[in-house]
């Protein structure tokens, strides 16, 4: 029988033991430091953090990695000059148009979260047709967080719940809230990485991290590749997971 423990756990979303991870989520920072650093435009620091994306996106069924979160844009982004969110819009553009068809033949299924308001409808129409495309596919679950921020996800998701009509507040509890995420049906990351040094969430998967580790990496988003990748998979595996409770091995 499970044991309380592994029942909290699984209660939670979350998975007993650290042999995995299943899910690793990944805030990709510091392109435009990457770039300010070798005098070039920022433009081309997000054009290399695509690069470091393909090949994350690529290794991670190799490392066992079932769900993949990449925040790619995040809802406070807009406040960055109109020719960097641009530049942004135009990366996902051609990283769709260029790359579905190939991860679609991987077995990849690719689901959007974040906010559709003031996305441009073109950007929206492929997102939907990612979606749409790769929805039966059994490989790696690929989320791209656009246009995404957790305490708006929080937002929306309360929002849809009190448009379902009088609701009781006695059934307002943790599982219902999470049933109406935009990662409805996804387990919690057990993983969060973070690379350029920054040590903060910036608004990224804040319901569902409760219980994830962390894992902040000091190398710009363009340089992360296999290695970097493996090396944080292998720090996830040296932690003890508790959940709030305590080791099987503690004494009383
Ligand atoms: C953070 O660097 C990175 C971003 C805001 C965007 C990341 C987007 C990509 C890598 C390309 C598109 C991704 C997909 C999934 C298609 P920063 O600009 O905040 O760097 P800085 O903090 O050094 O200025």
């Amino acid at each position: 029988m499970a044991s309380l423990h592994q029942r909290h756990a699984s209660k939670h979303g979350v998975r007993p033991g650290a042999e995995g991870p299943l899910h690793v989520g990944i805030i990709m920072d510091g392109n435009g430091r990457w770039a300010a650093e070798r005098g070039l435009p920022r433009s081309e620091g997000h054009r290399r953090g695509m690069d470091a994306v393909r090949e994350t996106v690529r290794a991670a069924p190799q490392f066992g990695v079932e769900y993949l979160t990449l925040f790619s844009f995040s809802s406070e982004n807009w406040a960055r000059p109109d020719a960097e969110v641009e530049t942004l819009f135009g990366l996902l553009r051609v990283f769709i148009l260029s790359d579905l068809a190939e991860l679609h033949e991987r077995g990849v299924r690719i689901t959007l979260i974040g906010s559709r308001e003031g996305v441009p409808p073109d950007i929206c129409a492929l997102l939907d047709e990612a979606e749409r495309l790769t929805s039966n596919n059994q490989g790696l679950r690929f989320l791209v967080a656009f246009n995404y921020g957790g305490r708006d996800e929080i937002a929306r998701a309360v929002r849809r719940i009190a448009e379902k009509g009088r609701v009781d507040p006695a059934e307002i509890t943790p599982e219902l809230i999470s049933q109406y995420l935009d990662t409805a049906g996804v387990p919690d990351p057990d993983l969060i990485i973070r690379t350029s040094g920054e040590l903060r969430l910036s608004n990224f998967l804040l319901w569902q991290s409760a219980y994830s580790e962390l894992v902040f990496l000091p190398i710009y988003w363009p340089e992360f590749d296999r290695r970097a990748f493996e090396a944080a998979l292998d720090d996830f595996r040296q932690r003890k997971r508790r959940y709030g409770g305590v080791t099987a091995s503690a004494g009383v």
